[in-house]
């Protein structure tokens, strides 16, 4: 069962920022990935929309026989709360190992959350960060031009778009005086330089895509679900749109190169197929 690889889903691009990490932490993992670029972006559909893909990305990874399925997405988190609930392979979403570190990282009690508007409409980081420290001051935003921003590779540290989106979206946080910012989006994390320069050093970022990782890798490790192979791990990408965006943006992020598997799938079609 250890050899088995680790699913990783999300709507797009996003879901990478946790796979970076997984890839760091675990370099011998085997890791299937599922990228659902063609129904991108997933943060200003419905309840039952979000909870509907998140269904099928799951089903898709469970027919590759995974060990483990993490939802590297805020937006499905937030929403497909009883998705796991079904899994009979170990599960986790984003939101309570990001709360979690964010937690940990605040010294003043002022936490700030940005993510899509599913996330944030969801209240689902309030209601974490709480269960955790209820006296912890939270203040939200969403960001719904972030995600399309980055699936078009508008990520570069000079592109002026993105820039003045940066400080439209986080001038009230920055007001706010909170000390630390949680990017409750996994897309997010991708334009993080310009985040930090527009918030400046002083306040932490807590990418939700690497918190996560570092939680499954932990888990798997504790359960002794680690893959027990010497030769470095493999990965497969499936999106359900062209290869060819994903393949050139991934292996930007990735800082590997990323073409030879890189595969597309139908989802619609095999959902519809079970
Ligand atoms: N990366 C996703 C998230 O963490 C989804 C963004 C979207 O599709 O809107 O919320």
């Amino acid at each position: 069962m250890q050899n088995k690889p680790i699913g990783v889903f999300d709507s797009g691009v996003g879901g990478l920022t946790c796979v970076k990490e997984l890839r760091k932490l675990l370099p011998n993992e085997d890791i299937i990935y599922f990228g659902d670029t063609g129904r991108v972006p997933y943060g200003n559909r419905s309840n039952q929309t979000i909870n509907k893909y998140a269904r099928q990305d799951a089903d898709f990874l469970i027919s590759k026989n995974v060990k483990a399925i993490i939802a590297a997405c805020g937006t499905v988190s937030s929403v497909a709360t009883s998705l796991g609930d079904s899994l009979n392979v170990f599960y986790t979403g984003v939101l309570k190992p990001t709360a979690k570190a964010a937690v940990k990282a605040t010294k003043n009690g002022k936490i700030a959350v940005i993510g899509t508007t599913a996330t944030i409409k969801s209240g689902s980081y309030e209601r974490e960060i709480m269960s955790i420290h209820p006296e912890i001051n939270i203040i939200t935003q969403d960001c719904p031009l972030f995600v399309p921003l980055v699936e078009n590779g508008f990520v570069d540290n000079n592109n002026q778009i993105t820039r003045l989106t940066v400080e439209h979206y986080l001038k009230n946080i920055k007001l706010s005086g909170a000390d630390t910012l949680i990017l409750g989006c996994t897309h997010y994390p991708i334009i993080k330089h310009i985040i930090r320069d527009y918030m400046g050093d002083n306040v932490t970022l807590i990418d939700s895509g690497s918190a996560t990782a570092e939680y499954c890798a932990g888990y798997l490790s504790d359960n002794n679900m680690l893959n027990n192979k010497e030769s470095a791990g493999t990965a497969e990408f499936y999106v359900s749109d062209t290869t060819e965006g994903f393949s050139m943006l991934a292996g930007l992020f990735l800082n590997e190169k990323v073409s030879n598997n890189v595969y597309h799938i139908d989802i619609g079609a095999l959902a519809a197929k079970k």
